[in-house]
């Protein structure tokens, strides 16, 4: 089995970024600008917009965090949106989900103009990935298929199985995969709840991508001898032994199933860091198509 390392992978992906920007800076120009908007007091998504922050710094970009409280409501965000769709001095800007109940994440996202929309969410650049145009892929597919390029694993004509079919991950990676490209070129099965035969469907897959949210949810038995297994899941379970009062875990059952994989990420330092390069490298894109 071996672990990929998205950690170490991103450190790569951040220093490329880092020789660009010190090229821009260079020239006399401004760098990049990243921002984010959090909405509310979630804990894991305060800790996932501080590391894309200071995942800007590292590299050298500029970084604003918006942060509005939990009572916002749709039309102050709405117009939150507007002044970074006109400010020129942000590239590209993020909307952290989930969002309070009271805003429909859709209406948010249709608010984002596609060309500032680094997360790639907004219908242009989903329908952009879908015709195989130029486009922001949105993060995580983005860091999975970085993981498949830069460890050279080959994936035409294997049986991919992705677990999970939510806007963010599940069905971009699907389209991503089933692609004419390289990542890509796989056989796909999009599996989802009302899935039958889930176990059987797992254990066949060559290349297993897991994203459904449920702890520990993937078990030695629906892995096939060799597989390459993304844990995508990411779920806060408290654990009074941590400092932070909390460990993560993920939707695969990590201990059980790795010596069973060819590959497998780790529910840390692994899909993680790459999701935050991917962002990074979106932002570049969108100043350089300005
Ligand atoms: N919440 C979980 N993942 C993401 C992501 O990639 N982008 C945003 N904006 N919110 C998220």
């Amino acid at each position: 089995m071996q672990l990929l390392n998205g950690t170490a992978c991103s450190q790569q992906i951040r220093q490329e970024i880092a020789l660009e920007v010190e090229a821009i800076v260079a020239a006399g120009k401004r760098p990049p600008h990243l921002a984010a908007v959090l909405v509310g007091d979630d804990g894991a998504s305060q800790n996932y917009v501080g590391m894309k922050v200071r995942d800007c710094e590292e590299v050298g970009f500029g970084s604003t965090t918006v942060r509005m409280k939990a009572s916002t409501t749709e039309a102050e965000l709405l117009a939150k949106i507007d002044e970074l769709n006109s400010n020129d001095a942000i590239d590209g800007f993020i909307v952290q989900l989930p969002l309070p109940s009271q805003i429909n994440e859709n209406n948010v996202i249709l608010a984002i103009d596609p060309t500032k929309d680094v997360d790639g969410f907004c219908p242009e650049n989903v329908g952009n990935l879908s015709l195989g145009l130029p486009t922001f892929v949105s993060a995580t597919p983005n860091g999975i298929i970085e993981l498949l390029r830069r460890y050279e694993i080959e994936t035409e004509g294997k049986h991919c199985v992705v677990l999970g079919r939510s806007n963010i991950v599940g069905t971009p990676i699907a389209v991503l995969m089933s692609r004419n490209t390289n990542p890509g070129n796989a056989t796909v099965t999009l599996a989802h709840s009302r899935t039958k035969n889930l176990k059987k469907l797992c254990a066949s897959a060559d290349i297993l991508i897991v994203a459904i949210g449920r702890t520990e949810f993937v078990t030695a038995d629906m892995v096939k001898d060799g597989a390459v297994v993304f844990d995508v899941g990411q779920t806060r379970v408290s654990d009074n032994t941590r400092k932070s009062g909390f460990r993560n875990v993920g939707d695969v059952d990590f201990e059980q199933v790795k010596d069973k994989c060819s590959y497998i990420t780790f529910v840390t330092g692994g899909v993680g860091p790459m999701t935050r390069a991917s962002l990074l490298q979106n932002t570049l894109k969108a100043y350089q198509r300005r």
